[in-house]
Parts: structure tokens; C-alpha cells; sequence
């Protein structure tokens, strides 16, 4: 782990894994948490600090587990209670951190709230939830899983009214304007972390509250209640971190940091797009116009970044017009779209092209912000279009070529996946035995950027190469400065350096001090990391 300081998360690096996926201690088709407790010394191999968890409450799984059911269980497929904790304690005492996701937006239909709310208006748990007698309120609201939710707003015929759902139906809204919910979901939070976990990732906030007249994000008493959140969490349990998930330009996630005592941490969702962009468009300027725009947080705060996860690669923060571009060079096949994004893995969607593989890890590992690294994706695993809707990128975890991939001795509930992404291709064995791996390449670069307080935590300067197929920046933090550089393009590129750089370098990936001449000859797609010592 990195310290025990407060501020662990500045510099840590994320893993996100799905329980159910990852490996299956009791032959039933379905990983587990003794069977994620099993594999965490690979965790530890690979060389990431802090786990994220998908859920893993009770749930009808109409949204794969983010539907809860029972905020206070764990659902029996993935393992009782005491496998949770002993899971936890396993993890600590690896030095790996454990965040899991906190659902405050919404719960199941099934969850007994709402099976309470729906049988009766004198219940006191019909007010948890947001009814009208018709589906015209919020109409300014928009419709984020387009592909399968005509309204907001459904019918409920047991109620005798409509309810609110920014999400599939199955998933009302809870309604935050209700002190009962407000404290409920601060129990929620005290329970989970009193197990001992070191954080949430806080799913979908900017929905929490509506109000005519608005589009329903970002709104100011929303604001509110999370702040009232973090500081319910920094008096009880110094520490331990919140996470915000919310798919906003970086302006509007500026307000989810607060002045430092709102959210430890925020996606940075609208940068994941543009470095696609910059990959497939061979310049640097889509990533260098986001970062632009992102404005500066609180010293105690971090961005999260990542290439993938267990969505669909999300085009709403892009323009209609990129948003095309991007679907026309990601997305050819018309069952990879899905709402407005992309359900494909990252392998695919760079042609499980190794080098462009590595670069888009570097620019991960380098560019400001704590990376998160998605299952799979450290051994270039693929996904499944049959599977509907996000299935097919949250496939077993291909362990070793046999036939159920060292996932589980009977047949996966989730299929594995087949062709050139099959176990027989793509599994964590073949990777860990075979030191010239993609996987061995990622845990390299782990392993030195842990040593770098600068691509932890640095500052970011951009340099001008006199190429715009070249990202030329520097991370500094104290006395540590790092020079980067990144071809993007498939041929070899000249970066001009120009004056101002020490004559010789410890080029960090190699461990070799070389000289630094002003001109430097990048092969395709070749990156540095170049410790600038004097
Ligand atoms: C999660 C999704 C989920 C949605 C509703 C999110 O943003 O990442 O997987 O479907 O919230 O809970």
C-alpha cells in the first residue's frame, strides 16, 4: 500500500472487478468473495492499491446488481457476511484497499421500500420514492438508457400513480427531499464502513434530487446532502474515501469536490473519450483541449481516470458530431453501439494491437489522476456482443487455458469468451510465465510509477514538440520531475526538445541514464519516461 497517510488515494492505483467474474471458489458457475479472497495474491502481483468492488447486495439483477434489493446483505451467490470479512481483513493485510459502490439514486422494485410504497399511499415509506399522477413533471430531465426507457417516468399500477426513474424502471428513484431517506442512506454507509472497507465509489449523484424548471443534475441541495455524507464519513471514519461517479464535463464535476470537503475523488469522464480520439486521430489536440478545460481541485483532492470499465464506453460527453466520428472508428458493428456509447473491451476496440495497447497504458499511468485499471484488461481480454446489454464485457476472468479457464470447474453462468480472445489465447498463466506478456509490461510500469511521487501526484506542464503526432509533458512534484513522451502515431515521429533540459536522463522504464539530445526519433507508437535529474 502506499502509506497510511490520509491522502493514500492521491497516488494509488485502482482495480476494479466484478465479484461475480472473477473467480468461483464453489462450482457453481458464479465467482465469489472466498474465491476473489483466493486470487488476491495475484492482485498483489500485479501491483495495484485499492480494490473496487461492483456490487454485491442482494439485488433481482436487472441491472447486474446495481437494482439493490437489501442495502445491508450480501447477496448469497457471491458468499455470506463472514466471507466479506474475511475478505477485507485478507485484502488489509496484503496492503490492498477495498472500496465498494454506494447506490444512493435508486433501489430495486423489489427492494421492500418500494414493495411497501407501491401497497399504499399511508405508508411511510411511500414518500422514500418520487410519485406524480402524471409522467409531465421534470420534463427537462433527459433519458439516459435510451435504448430501452421511453420516459422517466412509469406507471405503476398497484400505486395508482407514476414513478421516477432515472434508470431502467426496475430501478425507482429514491426521493432525497425525505429526511428518512437522507438518514437511511447515512446508516447505509455507517454499516459498510464499519465492516472495515476504505471507501465508496458513489454511483449516479448528480440525480439525487429534481426540481421543475431544471434538468434534474448537479442541483444545489444535491450538493447538500453530499456534503452532509462526507462529513458524516470524515467524523466517524477519517480516511476512508468517496468516489463520484458523475458523467459531467469537468466543470460540472468541479462542484462535486466542494472546497475540498465534498468528494475525495472524481471520474474524469470526458477525458476517457478524447484519449481514444488521440489514438485513432494520431494528434494530441482532443487531449490537450479537455485538459485544458479542466479546472484546477483542492490539494486534497484526486481525479480518476480510466480507459474502460464495466459500461459501455460512454460518448455523452462528447459533441453529436464526435460522437459519430467515434461510433464510425469504434463502433462498425451496430451491436457494439448501446445508448450512447460503446460495449466493447479494450483489446478489441485497439485492435489487440500490443503497441497500441501500451501506449494507451501509458498515457493512462502518466497523464494527471489516479488510474483505475478494469479486469481483464491487464491480460488484453475481449468481449462478447451476443451477450446483451454491458454482459459481454464482464466475462469470467480467463485464469489458464482449460476449459473453463481456471474460473470454475463447471460451466460459467457468463460464458467464457471464444475466438481470439478465447482461454486458449488469453489467460492469466500464459501471461505470468512469459516474461515479454502485455501483462509483465503493465506491472512494469506499476511498479515505477509507484516510485514516482511526480506521475502520482505531480503537476502537469505541457511542452510544445513541434509535432502534433507527439504528447511532450512533464509531471513535477517537489524536486521529482518526469518527461514524457508519447507518440501517437504509427509512424516514426522527431520530437524537438528545444533548451531547458538537463543533457542526460534516467530513462525510467529501462533504469538506463541516457543522453537527452534536442531532437529525439520516436518509433511508432513509442513512449519515455524520462526522470529529468540534474
Ligand atoms: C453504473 C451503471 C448502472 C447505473 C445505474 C451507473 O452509472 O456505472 O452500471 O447501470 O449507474 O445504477
Amino acid at each position: 500500500m502506499t502509506t497510511n497517510s490520509p491522502l493514500w488515494y492521491k497516488d494509488a492505483i485502482f482495480y476494479e472487478l466484478h465479484v461475480r467474474a472473477f473467480y468461483d471458489s464453489n462450482a457453481d458457475g458464479i465467482g465469489d468473495l472466498p474465491g476473489l479472497t483466493e486470487k488476491l495474491d495475484y492482485l498483489q502481483t500485479l501491483g495495484v492499491n485499492c480494490l473496487w468492488l461492483l456490487p454485491i447486495y442482494p439485488s433481482p439483477r436487472k441491472d447486474d446488481g446495481y437494482d439493490i434489493a437489501d442495502y445491508y446483505n450480501i447477496d448469497p451467490a457471491y458468499g455470506t457476511m463472514q466471507d466479506f470479512e474475511n475478505f477485507i481483513h485478507a485484502a488489509h493485510q496484503r496492503g490492498l484497499r477495498v472500496i465498494m459502490d454506494l447506490v444512493l439514486n435508486h433501489t430495486s422494485d423489489q427492494h421492500p421500500w418500494f414493495q411497501a410504497a407501491r401497497a399504499s399511499k399511508d405508508s411511510p415509506y411511500r414518500d422514500y420514492y418520487v410519485w406524480s399522477d402524471t409522467d409531465q413533471k421534470y420534463a427537462d430531465a433527459r433519458i439516459i438508457f435510451l435504448d430501452t426507457e421511453p420516459s422517466n417516468w412509469t406507471w405503476d399500477e398497484q400505486a395508482g400513480q407514476y414513478y421516477w426513474h432515472r434508470f431502467y424502471a426496475s430501478q425507482p428513484d429514491l426521493n432525497y427531499d425525505n429526511p428518512a431517506v437522507r438518514q437511511e442512506m447515512l446508516r447505509v454507509a455507517d454499516f459498510w464502513l464499519q465492516k472495515g472497507i476504505d471507501g465508496f465509489r458513489a454511483d449516479a449523484v448528480p440525480y439525487l434530487i429534481e426540481r421543475e424548471g431544471s434538468n434534474c443534475e448537479n442541483l444545489p441541495e444535491t450538493h447538500d446532502y453530499l456534503k452532509q455524507l462526507r462529513a458524516h464519513i470524515d467524523e466517524g471514519y477519517p480516511g476512508r474515501i468517496l468516489l463520484c461517479e458523475a458523467n459531467q464535463s469537468p466543470q460540472d464535476v468541479r462542484p462535486y469536490f466542494g472546497e475540498g470537503d465534498e468528494f475525495h475523488m472524481g471520474f474524469h469522464f470526458p477525458l476517457m473519450p478524447r484519449i481514444y480520439m488521440s489514438l485513432q486521430k494520431e494528434t494530441i489536440r482532443d487531449l490537450q483541449e479537455i485538459l485544458a478545460q479542466t479546472p484546477p481541485i483542492p490539494e486534497n483532492c484526486q481525479w480518476c481516470i480510466f480507459l474502460r470499465n464495466h459500461d459501455e464506453l460512454t460518448l455523452e460527453m462528447v459533441t453529436e458530431e464526435e460522437r459519430q466520428w467515434m461510433w464510425q472508428q469504434y463502433a462498425p458493428d451496430p451491436r457494439m453501439k448501446l445508448n450512447l456509447g460503446i460495449r466493447r473491451r479494450l483489446a478489441p476496440l485497439l485492435q489487440n494491437d500490443r503497441a497500441r495497447l501500451e501506449l494507451a497504458n501509458s498515457l493512462l499511468l502518466t497523464l494527471p489522476g489516479a488510474p483505475i485499471i478494469y479486469y481483464g484488461d491487464e491480460i488484453g481480454m475481449g468481449d462478447n456482443l451476443l451477450l446483451p446489454d454491458r454482459d459481454g464485457v464482464r466475462t469470467p476472468m480467463q485464469w489458464d487455458s482449460s476449459p473453463q479457464a481456471g474460473f470454475s470447474t463447471t460451466t460459467p453462468a457468463t460464458p467464457l469468451l471464444t475466438g481470439d480472445y478465447a482461454p486458449e489465447r488469453v489467460n492469466v498463466q500464459d501471461q505470468l510465465q512469459n516474461p515479454a506478456s502485455l501483462f509483465h509490461a503493465l506491472r512494469h510500469m506499476l511498479q515505477v510509477r509507484q516510485q514516482s511521487p511526480a506521475l502520482g501526484q505531480g503537476s502537469l506542464h505541457w511542452h510544445n514538440p513541434g509535432n502534433p503526432a507527439i504528447a511532450l509533458y512533464e509531471r513535477r512534484h517537489l524536486q521529482e520531475r518526469v518527461l514524457i513522451l508519447h507518440n501517437l502515431s504509427g509512424l516514426a515521429q522527431v520530437a524537438s526538445l528545444g533548451g531547458g533540459f538537463p543533457a542526460h536522463v534516467r530513462n525510467l522504464l529501462t533504469d538506463q541514464t541516457q543522453p537527452l539530445p534536442t531532437e529525439i526519433l520516436l518509433q511508432p507508437r513509442q513512449f519515455l519516461w524520462l526522470a529529468l535529474e540534474d
